[in-house]
């Protein structure tokens, strides 16, 4: 056992729900949430702002070097250089900056080393792509959660719609395969389902049910 408890890994694809309940379940059991997905994008972010070109994988590696991103509460409300960016990580265009930038071999490097830094002592919720495979293969809970693509493309539309973005759910649906397909067949840390993982289809799940089922799996590996 880890000092302050166990590596908790979620993997699936965007808009499966990971967030949400990794969230909760974080804080179901007294741990901290790492959403490494708000990583990438708070550098995809930065890239857009500094007009960097998203195929630059040296200049793109230096930002992810370089940027001081902290993950504040249990939102978590994310910083870059001191300065809050949480509200302008969701929109569709750095969604898909996040991908593209992801891919590069340059960028997970820098990434991945500050995910290991931050989750070492345990007793953190960490949810990404390769969190169960690359960042924490010694996890010692990893689930996969997944949803139809359809369910995922509505979650996704009435989240741009809170925040004020009107859309059409069949251009949000052609987009989340398309970033599917680009974060599954990349050749760096693509988005793979471990056969050790627990395999969670939230299509017809509530959350609350979801992290009932993900709370049982971790007390079954002896979480405090
Ligand atoms: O989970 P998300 O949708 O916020 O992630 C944004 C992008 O970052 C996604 O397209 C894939 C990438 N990502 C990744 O490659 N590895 C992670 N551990 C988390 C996210």
């Amino acid at each position: 056992m880890r000092p302050r408890g166990l590596v908790v890994a979620i993997d699936g694809p965007s808009g499966a729900g990971k967030s949400t309940v990794g969230r909760t379940l974080a804080e179901r059991l007294g741990y901290t949430f790492i959403d490494t997905g708000a990583m990438y994008r708070a550098v995809a972010w930065q890239a857009l702002v500094r007009d960097l070109a998203l195929d630059d994988a040296t200049a793109l590696g230096r930002l992810a070097q370089k940027a001081r991103i902290e993950l504040r509460g249990s939102l978590p409300r994310v910083f870059v250089d001191g300065a809050e960016v949480t509200d302008r990580l969701r929109s569709r265009e750095v969604s898909q900056a996040a991908s593209r930038v992801s891919a590069h071999p340059t960028v997970r490097r820098a990434l991945v080393a500050r995910q290991r830094e931050l989750g070492r002592d345990g007793g953190v919720v960490m949810d990404g792509r390769d969190i169960g495979s690359v960042v924490f293969p010694d996890a010692e809970v990893k689930f996969y959660v997944d949803a139809s693509p359809r369910q995922r493309a509505e979650r996704r539309q009435r989240e741009l719609a809170a925040a004020g973005t009107a859309s059409d759910v069949d251009v949000v649906e052609a987009e989340i395969r398309a970033r599917d397909e680009a974060d599954s067949s990349r050749a760096d840390s693509p988005l793979t389902r471990l056969p050790e993982a627990l395999y969670i289809d939230t299509t017809a799940l509530t959350p609350e049910a979801v992290v009932e089922s993900m709370a049982a799996a971790v007390a079954s590996c002896g979480a405090r």
